[in-house]
């Protein structure tokens, strides 16, 4: 047992989706045996981790900005007698290596998402020199990887996230994700279960399996069987005490029918998909390398939709890929009115170094982007408030996360990620209780509980 005097404080600031998310509670787990514990002070850090992203430039260069601010903070600390050491994780650190301690000498150490296990021996190092580290290791990064402590899961709350894949074969033209995160794994059925087990044993209510491209799961179970996302979620569907499964991001071609059936068949399962089309004309689709049509989606979403009729979508868009023309983008809006989606995220096309969409000549220009960005958030925000609109007079199940802001209230999740705030006793704190909503603000919705 360390003595209070050699604790260390680890501050990790997050960018990026999801995974990146669940990589930054696996950092403090690793680091957590070495002394070191979490901090939301980054005055009072030992060791500063920016856990970063480089899905598009602008997230990209949010790591320098943040580099030039740690200049300063560290000079001051180390005025003052103390240290302050600076690592950087996630996809910039895997997509740029030595060039980040080139660029931002301040930085001490540089890993990517494959070496966090090997965190306390990595940071052990920095204290002697720079490190870069972004090999992609054979072995199996979880295998190594320590539990967390109950008391850490529990103060991470009700909901949690658990990588189940990683990596992505599929290479979209515009995407950097299979250049930082490498080849599609899978981590074995075992492995999830009892982490999910553990999770669950914490108080962890509803688990959102993760993967750059989770619907391509194909995890071996014990009996050495290939298992696909379906089989998994039936397996987990039987950890008892578990409420609330859902999964991200999907890949329509990966949606398969034995998904489809654990759609109608699995309670636990939340009726809401994130399935990004990204563009709504074939030749943009097949330029972007989706592998799908336009028709294929359509139809893809009418199967899940007999099969799971209150399914609500969530998705993600690009505008002014290379070649998009007015027509093609008239697409995107028609896809987006056909499809009606509950929630989306639209981006500009942004450039990304290495991959075959920056090689492209006929670059849209961003006046244009920008015009077509504009119209099409107009419609998927009027599309986002109708759906929340529509819950109105309906009755939905809401997982009470924590106390609201006001003295008495209490703030849910419905199905659809909707936060959802109603009068109540704290008591309904981790519980799924059935709530009438009676209206609609800006962010929430309202409404009252119908059990007892
Ligand atoms: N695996 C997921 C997406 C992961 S990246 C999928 O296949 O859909 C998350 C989102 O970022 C993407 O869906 C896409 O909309 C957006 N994105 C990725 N690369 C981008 C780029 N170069 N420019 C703009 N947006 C991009
Ligand atoms: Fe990127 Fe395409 Fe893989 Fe999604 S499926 S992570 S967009 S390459
Ligand atoms: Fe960004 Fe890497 Fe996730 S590039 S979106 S943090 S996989």
């Amino acid at each position: 047992m360390n003595k209070p005097q050699d604790m260390k404080k680890l501050f990790i600031k997050t960018y990026g989706c999801q995974m990146n998310v669940y990589d930054s509670d696996r950092m403090v787990d690793a680091l957590a045996p070495e002394g070191y514990e979490a901090t939301t002070n980054i005055d009072d850090a030992d060791l500063v981790v920016l856990n970063t992203c480089h899905i598009r430039e602008k997230a990209a260069e949010k790591v320098y900005s943040e580099l030039g601010r740690l200049r300063i903070m560290r000079q001051k600390k180390e005025q003052a007698g103390g240290e302050m050491m600076i690592g950087i994780a996630g996809c910039v650190a895997q997509a740029e290596g030595e060039e980040i301690v080139r660029r931002a000498p301040v930085v001490d150490l540089v890993f990517g998402p494959q070496s966090y296990h090997k965190l306390p021996e990595l940071v052990e190092k920095a204290q002697r020199g720079k490190v870069v580290e972004t090999d992609f290791p054979t072995e199996d990064k979880f295998e190594h990887l320590p539990k967390p402590k109950k008391e850490a899961t529990i103060a991470r709350g009700l909901t949690s996230f658990l990588t189940v894949q990683e990596g992505c074969d599929k290479f979209c033209t515009f995407c950097v994700v299979p250049y930082t995160r490498g080849a599609e794994v899978s981590r074995p059925v075992m492995q999830i279960l009892t982490e999910a087990q553990d999770l669950v044993d914490a108080g962890v209510k509803e688990i959102t399996l993760l993967g750059q491209n989770v619907n391509a799961y194909h995890g071996e179970d014990a009996n050495g069987n290939t298992n696909g996302l379906a089989d998994l979620l039936y397996k987990l569907a039987d950890v008892k005490g578990l409420e609330r499964l859902r999964y991200t991001t999907s890949h329509p071609r990966d949606m398969d029918d034995a998904l489809i059936e654990a759609h109608r068949d699995l309670d636990l399962l939340m009726p809401y998909l994130h399935l990004p089309v990204q563009a709504g004309s074939d030749g943009i689709l097949k330029a972007m390398n989706r592998q799908h049509t336009v028709k294929e989606y359509l139809d893809l979403l009418d199967r899940i939709r007999k099969a799971r009729p209150d399914i609500a979508m969530s998705g993600d868009f690009i505008v002014g890929f290379p070649g998009e023309t007015d027509e093609d983008f008239e697409g995107t809006m028609q896809i987006v009115r056909d499809v009606e989606y509950a929630q989306a995220y639209s981006f500009k096309y942004s450039t990304r170094p290495g991959t075959p969409g920056a090689a492209l000549e006929n670059q849209v220009p961003e006046d244009v982007k920008s015009e077509r960005l504009q119209r099409l958030q107009e419609l998927l925000n009027q599309q986002q408030k109708d759906f929340n609109a529509s819950r109105i007079g309906t009755t939905m199940s809401v997982l009470f996360e924590k106390a609201g802001r006001e003295e008495g209230q209490l703030v849910g999740r419905s199905p659809y990620l909707q936060p959802v705030q109603v009068q109540a006793d704290a008591s309904h704190i981790g519980t799924i209780q059935d709530v009438e909503i009676d209206s609609v603000g800006k962010f929430s919705l309202f409404g009252n509980i119908v059990t007892q």
